[in-house]
């Protein structure tokens, strides 16, 4: 599902004049089948088709010019999209479509509601259920897939803007500052088996409880349940930060064949994280900002 809203969102080309939609916009004009029920104040038009109506709350809007998009947006904050604001924009999709063929396990859930995990999921990435209370040592995790891989059968090698880049071995300078993060914050920032950055490298695998939180891999952010995912807030930077990003982004889409998304949104919740990425605490694990 997130693939498909990663698809959808990419933002459009900015162009003068009359409205364009991006090839990642939603269909428009297409059938409403008949064993889809709209919800109420959905309505198709006269051919039984989508409409711009049909989901925006504005009227027109297929007349307005590309640059006063930002501002109907801002005053239609309950209607651009019918029936909202929404916070998840999924929860928008399934006024339409139904929940059940898009959702997916998380395996990330991992407790029970007596807060015990369930081994089934732990399977998915380890061959045995690890020890969680004396974990052990790195070689003996008998992962299914080498650290720098497992994630990606679920998840896209680029989950979000600059996960590939980071997939770097970090120099001499990096090294020696993520043993410092890692003893004063009492983390791990395991790397992969060619010692480059992974995905595990900023976030944990699990979900917080898993591992005994006195242990330096049980430390992780998690302001919010793990079910829900990380929330953003619309920046007001947004349009600014886009047009900033387009040009390396279209040539990094050329360069990997696939759409990336676009992190335009401000974090306000985070989840799964070693450290939070929201102060700038996790980027100074291994960077270092000039002021
Ligand atoms: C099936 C529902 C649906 C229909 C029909 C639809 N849209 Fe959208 N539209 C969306 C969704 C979902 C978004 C993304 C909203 C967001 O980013 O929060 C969107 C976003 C937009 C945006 C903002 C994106 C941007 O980058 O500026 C514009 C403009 C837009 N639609 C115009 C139109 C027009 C014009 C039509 C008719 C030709 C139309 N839409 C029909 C669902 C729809
Ligand atoms: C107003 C109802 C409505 C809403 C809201 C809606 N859709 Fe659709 N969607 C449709 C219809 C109708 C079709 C075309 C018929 C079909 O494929 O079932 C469709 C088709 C699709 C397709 C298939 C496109 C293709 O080219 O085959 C995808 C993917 C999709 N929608 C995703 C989404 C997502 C993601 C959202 C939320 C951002 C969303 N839809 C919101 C009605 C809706
Ligand atoms: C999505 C894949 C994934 C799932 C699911 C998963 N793990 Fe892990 N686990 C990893 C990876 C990757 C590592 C090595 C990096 C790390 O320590 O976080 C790891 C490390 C561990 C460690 C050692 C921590 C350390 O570094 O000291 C323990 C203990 C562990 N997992 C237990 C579990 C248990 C129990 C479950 C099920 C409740 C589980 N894992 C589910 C991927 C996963
Ligand atoms: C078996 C499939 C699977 C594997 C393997 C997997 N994930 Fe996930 N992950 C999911 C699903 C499903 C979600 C829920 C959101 C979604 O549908 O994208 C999710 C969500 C997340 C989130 C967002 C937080 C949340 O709770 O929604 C992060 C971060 C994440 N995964 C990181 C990882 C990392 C790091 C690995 C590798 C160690 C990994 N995932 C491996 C299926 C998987
Ligand atoms: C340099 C650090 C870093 C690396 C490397 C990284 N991520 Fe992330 N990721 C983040 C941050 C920061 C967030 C947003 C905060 C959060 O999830 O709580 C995030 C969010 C996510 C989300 C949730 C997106 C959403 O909106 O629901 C998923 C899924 C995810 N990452 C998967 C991955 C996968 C898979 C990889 C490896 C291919 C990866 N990440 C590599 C820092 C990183
Ligand atoms: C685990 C270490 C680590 C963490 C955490 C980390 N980075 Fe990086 N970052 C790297 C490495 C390695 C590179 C590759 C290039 C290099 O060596 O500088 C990189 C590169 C970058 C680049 C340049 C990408 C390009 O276009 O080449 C940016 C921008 C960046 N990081 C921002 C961030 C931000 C923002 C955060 C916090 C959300 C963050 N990084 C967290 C290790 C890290």
């Amino acid at each position: 599902m997130r693939t498909l809203l990663l698809l959808m969102l990419m933002a459009m080309l900015p162009s003068a004049g009359a409205l364009e939609l991006s090839s990642r916009h939603h269909p428009v004009g297409v059938g409403v089948p008949e064993t889809m029920k709209l919800s109420e104040g959905m309505k198709a038009d006269d051919q039984g088709q989508l409409a711009c109506s049909t989901c925006h709350g504005v009227e027109n809007l297929e007349k307005r010019k590309r640059e006063d998009i930002e501002e109907i947006r801002r005053r239609h904050a309950d209607d651009f999209l019918r029936g909202g604001p929404w916070k998840k924009l999924d929860d928008f999709c399934f006024q339409c479509h139904d929940e059940q063929p898009y959702q997916r396990l998380n395996i990330h859930v991992q407790l029970d509601e007596q807060g015990k995990p369930g081994e089934e999921n732990c399977k998915y990435c380890h061959r045995e259920v690890p020890d969680r209370k004396h974990p052990p040592k790195r070689g003996d995790l008998k992962l299914r897939l080498p650290v720098e891989r497992i994630c990606l059968g679920c998840h896209l090698n680029t989950p979000h803007l600059n996960a590939v880049e980071h997939s770097r071995k970090p120099e001499e300078e990096m090294r020696k500052r993520m043993a410092e993060a890692e003893k004063t914050h009492q983390i791990i920032l395991p790397l992969g088996e060619q010692g480059q950055v992974s995905c595990v490298t900023c976030h944990s695998p699990h979900q917080k409880g898993v591992i005994d939180p006195g242990h330096p891999a049980g430390r992780q952010v998690a302001e919010r349940p793990v079910e829900d995912g990380p929330d953003y807030q619309p920046s007001r930077w947004s349009p600014i930060y886009r047009a900033d990003k387009e040009a390396r982004l279209v040539e990094l889409e050329r360069t990997l064949g696939q759409p990336v998304n676009l992190d335009y949104r401000r974090l306000v919740g985070e989840v799964l994280m070693r450290l939070p990425a929201a102060d700038g605490s996790l980027c100074r694990a291994c960077h270092q900002f000039d002021d």
